[in-house]
Order: structure tokens, then sequence, then C-alpha cells
């Protein structure tokens, strides 16, 4: 690893390079674009990734793994999910040799913002509610701003909790997002537990569910996802676990201590990750769901045929094309006849919009909440984001939802500029990333139908990008094994949806 401190030669760094080492005993990233060279710090703020394995565009370098995109010249998280920025240092060019020198200070904070909303407030502390918040505080809002969550945990990093966290391998101090100090540093007015029941437009008043109330100049709705329930005839609610928040994490979690076997209904990516992390913990997994091929409508047969062998290579049970008929104690008949033991049952089967208030006071709803190009809703001033947000996508040219993380928290941050008048357009590639035990699939772009699929490379081998296309249009890229691959792709992908061709990649 070179140390950057003690010189790098100039022919080392190609145009558009980038070169991992150290300076002064911290791992520093080294890029070139022309003449210019930038030393920004070596790994992602997101999880971690290492940003020299990215991709440059422009005078920024997007992270590998989840897509997070860090601007060299500011050191700025521009796009989610990371939200942290990441360190700069100075470069100093001396005859043939590069030298990274002192670290540069933190990009300065914003001057207030002029004509902005007297009040904000955001209902919902998830993924697109925090990012959302935080884009406030960045732009340099200062007013007063309020986050309303049903949750009863401060906004989480939701993805882990399907994995790591529900796997035994990563810690509670790593799920939320942010500390409880940065609530009170910037101002938040954070309420948990608390329920918005309804909302009234013309008041611009939102009303909780234990009858306080709290007004508005501008309002974010961004209310997520509920896991769909299932009646199982002779189960008790006790027997049948969801997941969707921390606490339902934590529910999971101290069932499995004493659990030997489970059944997860549902070979959905929640369904089959909750499979994988209970496998992690040595306990013995059945997975039951009506499909013939687990993912088969979101990620094809040959995809979904790949995940199912990756599980059972983890000695995981499929029992598809069935659904569990009836449950007795601790045995669950499936609807083939077939009797499992288990001590408790993981549904996994999808998730609904929460839309019920949004919907009551009037806001246009299409299975979703409908918005604008800005995620502006059929009321001015009332934007939605995340899960809920059903938005005019330039790439497919269709209106799409999508359950992403990464999608909700960059529709959180455009949003909340919005909110402050900069009529920015939502013209993100979706993008979102599952784990199967330590097979990573990455996917950009969004397919609902195509028509063929091509795959170069080899799944069997891990090493793969697959396209879903409609006539010679490519909708969607999924990959194992090739992030370059991934983050190219979605770089075509916003070139087509930029010139207005739609042509994808
Ligand atoms: C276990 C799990 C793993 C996942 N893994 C991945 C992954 O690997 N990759 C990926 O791309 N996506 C993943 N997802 C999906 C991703 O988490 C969601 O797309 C994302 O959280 C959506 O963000 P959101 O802000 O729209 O909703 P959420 O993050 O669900 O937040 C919604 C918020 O609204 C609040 N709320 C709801 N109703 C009300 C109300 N009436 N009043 C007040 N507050 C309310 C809720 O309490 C919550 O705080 C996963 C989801 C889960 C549950
Ligand atoms: S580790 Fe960089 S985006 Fe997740």
């Amino acid at each position: 690893m070179p140390d950057f401190s003690a010189g790098f030669p100039l022919s080392e760094l190609a145009d558009g390079g980038m070169v991992q080492g150290t300076a002064g005993g911290e791992d520093v990233m080294l890029a070139r674009r022309g003449d210019e060279y930038f030393a920004v710090g070596a790994f992602c703020s997101h999880y971690h990734g290492p940003l020299a394995e990215g991709l440059l565009v422009g005078d920024t370098v997007r992270c590998p793994w989840h897509h997070a995109c860090f601007s060299l010249r500011t050191g700025e998280a521009l796009r989610a999910p990371a939200l942290e920025p990441i360190t700069r240092w100075r470069v100093e060019v001396k005859g043939n040799q590069l030298f990274v020198r002192e670290k540069l200070a933190a990009h300065p904070s914003p001057r207030p913002v002029a004509g902005a909303p007297d009040s904000i407030v955001i209902v919902g502390g998830g993924a697109a509610g925090l990012a959302a918040a935080d884009m406030l505080r960045r732009e340099g809002y200062d007013g007063p701003l309020t986050m309303i969550s049903a949750d009863d945990f401060p906004p989480c990093d939701r993805p882990n909790l399907s994995k790591d966290y529900l796997a035994g391998t990563a810690q509670e101090e790593w799920i939320p997002l942010r500390p409880a100090s940065y609530y009170e540093d910037q101002h938040i007015d954070l309420l948990l537990d608390s329920r918005v029941a309804s909302l009234d437009l013309r008041q611009k008043r939102v009303t909780l569910a234990d009858g306080g109330s709290r007004g508005y100049s501008a309002l974010l709705i961004a209310t997520g996802a509920n896991p769909v329930q299932l009646v199982i005839p002779g189960a008790t609610s006790g027997q049948v676990l969801y997941l969707r928040t921390f606490t339902d994490s934590k529910t999971i979690v101290a069932r499995a201590g004493s659990a030997k076997q489970v059944v997860v209904v549902g070979a959905s990516f929640i369904g089959l990750e909750v499979a994988a992390s209970l496998r992690a913990r040595d306990i013995d997994v059945h997975v039951v769901a009506p499909e013939s091929v687990p993912l088969e409508r979101v990620m094809g047969a040959e995809v979904g045929a790949f995940i199912r062998q990756v599980h059972e290579g983890h000695g995981v049970a499929f029992h598809l094309g069935q659904t569990i008929a009836r449950v007795d104690g601790r045995t669950v008949t499936l609807s083939g006849g077939e009797v499992l033991e288990a001590d408790f049952i993981v549904v996994g089967v999808g998730v609904r919009p929460v839309v019920e208030f949004a919907e009551k006071a009037g806001i246009q709803v299409d299975r979703g909440v409908s918005v604008d190009e800005h995620l502006e809703t059929s009321e001015p001033g009332v934007f939605a984001a995340g899960d809920i947000a059903r938005w005019p996508d330039p790439h497919t040219g269709e209106r799409i939802r999508v359950e992403h993380w990464v999608v909700a928290e960059r529709q959180g941050q455009v949003a909340a500029r919005n909110m402050l008048g900069k009529r920015e357009r939502f013209d993100a590639v979706p993008f979102f990333w599952s784990q199967h035990f330590d097979v990573a699939i990455n996917y950009v772009g969004h397919a609902e139908k195509w028509d063929s699929i091509s795959i170069d490379g080899s799944l069997g081998a891990r090493d793969c990008a697959v396209s879903y296309k409609r006539g010679d249009r490519t909708l969607a890229v999924a990959t194992v094994g090739r992030d370059i691959a991934s983050l190219q792709s979605e770089r075509l992908m916003e070139a087509g949806a930029a010139s207005g061709g739609r042509r994808g990649a």
C-alpha cells in the first residue's frame, strides 16, 4: 500500500484513475481527473465500501457496494445511502511526484435559506423521513422541523434488520442511522411512538392518534409500508412474526435464542434474508411459498433458481407451490399435506404502502401516493417520498412505485430540497441490493415485465450481469460479483433519460 505522504509517481495515476494508499497512518484514495488530483478518505461512510474500486463520474466518486456518491471537491455525500461526508486532504504536485499533505477543513455549513417554509413536518421516521430532515438542515433550513414516527425507535438501518443484525453479526449500536444527540443538536423535534391519524389540508395541520396536533407550512409524507398480514388457521398471534421495525427484529432474535426449527412463509427478499440469517444461528429453516421459483416475478427464473441453490447449499429447505393449511401447536401442516415442526413462523409475503390518512384527506392516490416529478402530491406544499410514492420515472416512462432503501433516501433528499423551493426533478435510476449468505445482488433500473433476459457471465461462478430487456431496450441489470458493471449500467441508464431517448443500457 503506497504511503502518499512520502510521494507517489504521477505516471502511475492515469486520467480517470484511482489508487488506494495511506497518509499519516490514515487510509486515503487518490484520484485524477484531467490535471486535477484529489485525495479523500478511502472508504465509504455508509458500510466502508472501498471507493478506489468504484466509479469516477466527473468530480465525484460512486461507491461500488450500494452506489453512494461523494464529491471529490468537498467530500460531501451527494447521494444516499451515505449520509456522512468523507475526509479530504490537500494534494501537492512536485516534479513528477504527488504528495498528500494536511487534512482540509470540513465543507462549511450553508447559510440559512431565504423564503423557506415557516415550519416543516415530516410524517415518518424511516429512510425517506430521516434523509429529508438531514438534507433540510444540510441545505441551511433553520426553521422548526418536526418528525413524527409511529416506530418506538429513532430512524434505523432497516436493511440490516433482516441481515447482519438478525444473523447476530451486527451490534445494536450500529442500527440507529443517527446517534440520539443528533436530533437535539440539529433541533429536530422527533416524536416517537406517535401515529398521525388525520390530515387537514385546509388548516395545514396533522392530528395524532393521541389527540395532539401540529401545524405545518410544508409537509412530507413518508409513511412507508406495512407487512401484509396473513390469516393462518390455528396459529396464535404470538406464533406468527413479521419484520419491519427494529422491535420486530429484536423479537425474532429473542425467540431465535431457544428455537431449533422455524418456518418462513414467503420466498420474498425479506423472507429469504430472514432464512439466511436464522441459518447463520444454526436454526433449521423451512421456506414455504406458493410460487415454484423464489423471486421469479422480480428476478426471473434463472436468478430465482440460483438463489434457491445458494440457500439450499446452506441447508435451507424449500416447500414451494404450497401454503400453510393449518397450525396446531408446533405442528404446521402444508397445503400439500406435508407436516413440519416450527418453534415460530416468520411471514414475509410483501408489504402495502401506508396511504390511509393521505387518501382520507383527499390527496390523490393510485396504489401509493401519486406525486409529480418534483415529488409533490396533488396538494401544493405536500410532498411524498419512499415506499408510498408513485412517481413518473423518466427511465421507463411509467409511473412506478418501488420498495428500495436507496430510492427512499434519495427521494427524501430531493423532496427536502423541493420543500425549500429548488424544483429539482427526481430522476435517479432505481437501485437496490439484497444479500443471501455470501452472495450480494445489485440491481439497477426497473423491470416489472420484460420479454427477454440475457446473462453475461455465469451465475454459478457468481460473476455475471443479467439484463432484463423489452425489445432492444435494457430496463434493468442485476449483477453478482460485478460491482463496476452495475455502476456503469446505472450511468448508461442516466444518460439514456438525460438524452430523452429512454434507451437504457
Ligand atoms: C427487514 C427489511 C430489510 C430490507 N432490506 C432492504 C435491502 O436490502 N435493500 C433495499 O433496497 N431495501 C430493503 N428494504 C426496504 C427498505 O427498508 C424500504 O424501502 C425503506 O425503508 C422505505 O423507506 P420509507 O421511508 O418509505 O419507509 P420506512 O423506512 O418504513 O419508514 C416509514 C416510517 O413511517 C412511520 N409511519 C407509518 N405510518 C405512520 C403514521 N400514520 N404516523 C406516523 N408515522 C407513521 C413508520 O413508523 C416509519 O417510521 C428492507 C426492508 C425491511 C423491512
Ligand atoms: S458501502 Fe458505500 S454505499 Fe454502501
